[in-house]
């Protein structure tokens, strides 16, 4: 089963990101989908920093793959732009990331036929003001356990708060 997490405001779910980050190792590629707006750019900004990566951490929407030196390469990718899975920009996008980065990917339905299979899938819903619904989806029974568990730890931590 997908665990879920409900996010009450952008930081809350930028400590997700921050957990998620833990989680992920050179090479993992995250897919993320969910409306404008839903929060996926935070997510990844704060898993970013968590990644060791120090400065802006802007949305790809117009340059399609932002590449970071952290701790390890960690590449940005927004595909809302293009359409066509074959898009040639987006080739060109995917080559500038390193096969051993780990990889953020928005809006990923155009390009995922390309690529390896996602270690994590997120979806973000709406939940009326700025509660975010965010479903998180991994590879394997290990990672789903280990989303579980973080999710877990973010509920008890924030009841705690
Ligand atoms: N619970 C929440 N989680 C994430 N972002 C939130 C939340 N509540 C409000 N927001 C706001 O919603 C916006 C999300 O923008 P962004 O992360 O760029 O979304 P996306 O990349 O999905 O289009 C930000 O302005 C953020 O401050
Ligand atoms: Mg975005």
């Amino acid at each position: 089963m997908a665990p879920e997490y409900t996010s009450d405001g952008p930081e809350a779910t930028e400590a997700l990101g921050r957990g998620l980050a833990h989680l992920l190792g050179p090479g993992d590629i995250v897919v993320l989908r969910g409306e404008l707006g839903a929060g996926k750019t935070t997510l990844v900004r704060a898993a970013a920093r968590a990644l060791g990566v120090v400065g802006p951490v802007t949305s790809p929407t117009f340059t399609i793959a932002n590449a970071y030196d952290g701790r390890v390469p960690v590449a940005h990718l927004d595909a809302w732009r293009l359409t066509d899975p074959d898009d040639e920009e987006m080739g060109l996008a995917l080559e500038a990331v390193p096969d051993d980065a780990v990889a953020f990917i928005e809006w990923p339905d155009a390009v995922l036929h390309g690529l390896p299979a996602p270690r994590v899938r997120i979806d973000i819903a709406h939940g009326g003001g700025d509660t975010r619904v965010v479903r998180l989806d991994g590879a394997d029974p290990g990672m789903d356990a280990s989303l579980e568990a973080l999710c877990d730890d973010l509920r008890a931590r924030h009841r705690n708060a």
